[in-house]
């Protein structure tokens, strides 16, 4: 069952609140440039593609919004409004991508055009990349299918599906598309703490779609690597620098120590607009630190003495060496051709 997580419709920005779901399918639609911001920063959108759509949208709106006459007063606009954009979260690297690509747009756009066509032409770009990212995972899913073999169980982590992207997923594509073929399969949850995308999310996502799916929490996942056969790990990624170093939720890096140990192959599953080649290492992505009240509480329940000294990482870094392959759009790479690129 396809889902839209995001969507453009008469001049807004329609989004699901992700920080509502299972509990219901409630849709924002959202007129203004600071409301997509506390979205992305509540997690109301996330996923680094899902993000990556969000702000080209964001800047998309911004232009239409804006009531400058001038092509160099919409100019001084859309800086103000990346510049928003861009401080919403650091280690996503499709937000950034995505915020040069419609600068880019506007900056080449033929200088005879009114503010209208440019306002047009702003616009159809962050379609563009709409469309190309739910094209993007389908193409992921296709290709990452070929390692799904009968029999498999496989583990997850954190939320890779459609609601992270422009639709499909990436992680989960390959699930969806691997069923899609017959294939049989059993897929195992991490609950994803603090955010619980894993349980709130993932498993939403797959029951909706059939897959058996059996949650677990993130202290489970050795032994249920162990016990119940798991036979490969497939996760998604929110920065992956030159060397394949990997961004990914907290708690990435644990399993593929575990994969590593238990000998079953780790994939990362992601389009390309994920691979930052401005990094060289993992040591340089930006890792966002989160308030410590995620941990301290659970909703509105107090889990934790007030005043309590909290670190909270939302991503870790997995290094290449751990990584088996990363499945992309354009084909399976492992990291030794990776390296190449
Ligand atoms: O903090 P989140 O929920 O935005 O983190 C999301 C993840 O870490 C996902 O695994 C990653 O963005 C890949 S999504 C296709």
């Amino acid at each position: 069952m396809l889902l839209e997580p995001i969507k453009w419709k008469n001049n807004r920005i329609v989004f699901i609140d992700q920080t509502e779901l299972p509990s219901r399918l409630k849709y924002i639609s959202c007129g203004d440039i600071g409301t997509l911001c506390e979205a992305i920063k509540k997690l109301r959108v996330r996923g680094a593609p899902l993000i990556g759509v969000s702000v080209a949208l964001g800047y998309a709106l911004s232009a239409i919004n804006s009531k400058s006459k001038t092509r160099w007063g919409l100019k001084k606009d859309m800086e103000e409004a990346s510049r928003k954009l861009k401080k919403t979260r650091p280690t996503a690297v499709n937000l950034f991508w995505a915020l040069e690509r419609m600068e880019n747009t506007f900056l080449n756009l033929d200088r005879s055009y009114n503010i209208n066509k440019i306002k047009k032409e702003i616009l159809k770009e962050a379609i563009n990349i709409l469309e190309e990212d739910r094209s993007l995972c389908r193409a992921i899913g296709r290709n990452g299918s070929k390692l799904i073999r009968n029999g498999d169980v496989i583990l997850t982590h954190c939320n890779a599906g459609m609601l992270a992207t422009g639709g499909y997923g990436t992680a989960l594509s390959v699930f969806y598309e691997a069923k899609r073929l017959g294939k049989r399969f059993k897929v195992f949850a991490d609950e994803t703490r603090p955010l619980l995308q894993g349980s709130r999310l993932t498993m939403w996502e797959l029951m909706r779609n059939g897959i058996d799916a059996t949650l677990i929490c993130d202290d489970m996942a050795a032994s249920t690597i162990k016990n119940k056969g798991i036979t490969k790990i497939i996760v998604g990624a929110d920065r992956i620098a030159r060397n394949g170093d990997t961004a990914n939720k907290i708690g990435t890096y644990g399993l593929s120590v575990l994969a590593k140990y238990h000998n079953i192959p780790f994939y990362i599953a992601a389009p390309s607009s994920t691979i930052d080649l401005n990094i060289k290492t993992g040591e340089d992505i930006p890792i966002e630190e989160r308030r410590k009240e995620e941990l301290i509480f659970i909703g509105s329940k107090k889990i934790a003495p007030s005043g309590s000294k909290v670190y909270n990482p939302a991503f870790d870094v997995t290094p290449n060496r751990l990584i088996t392959a990363i499945i992309t759009e354009s084909g399976i790479y492992d990291i030794k051709r990776f390296r190449r690129i």
